[in-house]
């Protein structure tokens, strides 16, 4: 009998290739928040195969889903709704200073013809296992933000600098770039962002800062498709409470012609197209009414007993000069994997540099008495505590 069954699947073997099994729907990443404000916030996620999406939501009111419809913001653009794997729906209108509950569902779309498309199976987050985020406050006072750089896809690393993290008075993540190494798969980046899941990202927003190390890899140019950026740019601002966070690209950090890039970057006129919504930035009001102005930057204009590199000296070039005039509160920046700061000084950088390790966080809060800035490292020993006024 079992020579018999062993000599049926032999048989039948040839022709299961031909019917593949396909693969199951399913949600595989996320949900993560992106640039929630006091009235805004974009969730995002991705799925095993294609569909379109939306979000189910409600003011937390001690209720839950099953007590009535609620509002459908469906992923759409241009008056269609997005098919895809990745997935970002954005709410608006919500009110500040305000705990929503939030609900994501895709419907798989297995033909996209038109006039008879074929959908799947519809699937969700569990209405028992409920995500929250909290609008911003409207005229808050106090900003509290933690920042990590060079992670480098080290998810076990990302998972012992933020456990003790005080969430609740933690208002966003920021990764001040090379969050990857290369980016030549979507696992890639999944391998640090799903850790960023299981410890803040379904409640808390991350912002990310290209470092020169998120511009390579086969699939580089797809990144912008994971995240919302506020301008739809890599370099960009959001506001904290009374804070302008300014958010560069300093973009690769060799001369664009190194054979390191096999020909494929070109980041000098992309910096100096920069340099011109850098300065159109500063005469802005939301500028000029910041109480405090801080700059993410990943590669640092100047590190001590290290000779410039290309980057370096387009970011110190280009850069810096305007925000030297312009004036701001401080500089944070990686990529040296190596900790420094650099005081203010004068006709070099007239604002403080802080240089992130890469097995350290940083604790920022920002009040009207000023930034504090403190330094942790994986083993939780504060390195250093820095104040500005
Ligand atoms: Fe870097």
């Amino acid at each position: 009998m079992k020579k018999c069954l062993i000599f049926i699947t032999f048989l039948f073997l040839p022709y299961l290739s031909l019917f593949p099994q396909e693969e199951p729907f399913v949600i595989n990443h996320g949900p993560y928040l992106q640039y929630l404000t006091t009235n805004e916030v974009t969730i995002a996620w991705t799925t095993t195969t294609e569909g379109i999406s939306w979000v189910e939501f409600y003011e937390e009111d001690g209720s839950n889903f099953y007590e009535k419809e609620r509002p459908k913001i469906f992923a759409a653009s241009d008056g269609l709704k997005t098919i895809g794997r990745i997935h970002k729906v954005t709410l608006t209108d919500l009110k500040p200073s305000t705990k929503y509950v939030y609900r994501i569902y895709s419907k798989e779309v297995k033909n996209r013809n038109y006039r008879n498309p074929v959908f799947g199976k519809t699937i969700a987050t569990s209405p028992r296992q409920l995500q929250y985020f909290t609008t911003d406050k409207l005229n808050r006072d106090h900003t509290s933000c933690v920042v990590i750089s060079d992670m480098h896809e080290d998810a076990s690393k990302i998972g012992r600098l933020l456990e003790d993290v005080n969430w609740d008075e933690t208002d966003f993540i920021v990764s001040d770039g090379d969050f990857l190494s290369d980016f030549d798969q979507e696992n890639d980046l999944f391998v640090g962002l799903d850790t960023c899941v299981d410890i803040f990202a379904k409640e808390k927003p991350l912002y990310i800062v290209r470092g020169n190390h998120e511009t390579r890899g086969s699939i580089a140019n797809e990144l912008k498709n994971y995240f919302h950026f506020p301008q739809n740019n890599y370099y960009y601002t959001f506001t904290s409470g009374s804070t302008l966070f300014i958010v560069l690209d300093g973009g690769e950090d060799k001369p664009d012609s190194d054979i390191e890039y096999s020909g494929l970057v070109d980041f000098d006129p992309y910096r100096t197209r920069e340099v011109k919504w850098l300065q159109d930035l500063i005469e802005s009001e939301k500028f000029k009414n910041a109480d405090h102005i801080i700059v993410f930057n990943h590669i640092p204009p100047f590190f001590p007993n290290r000779s410039a590199w290309h980057g370096d000296m387009e970011v110190r070039e280009k850069f810096v000069p305007i925000l030297n005039e312009a004036g701001i509160d401080l500089m944070i920046c990686g990529h040296t994997h190596r900790y420094a700061f650099l005081d203010k000084k004068s006709g070099e950088n007239n604002f403080p540099i802080i240089v992130m390790n890469n097995n350290c966080r940083m604790d920022l809060t920002i009040d009207s008495s000023g930034i504090k800035a403190t330094t942790i490292d994986i083993n939780k020993k504060v390195l250093s505590q820095l104040t500005f006024e």
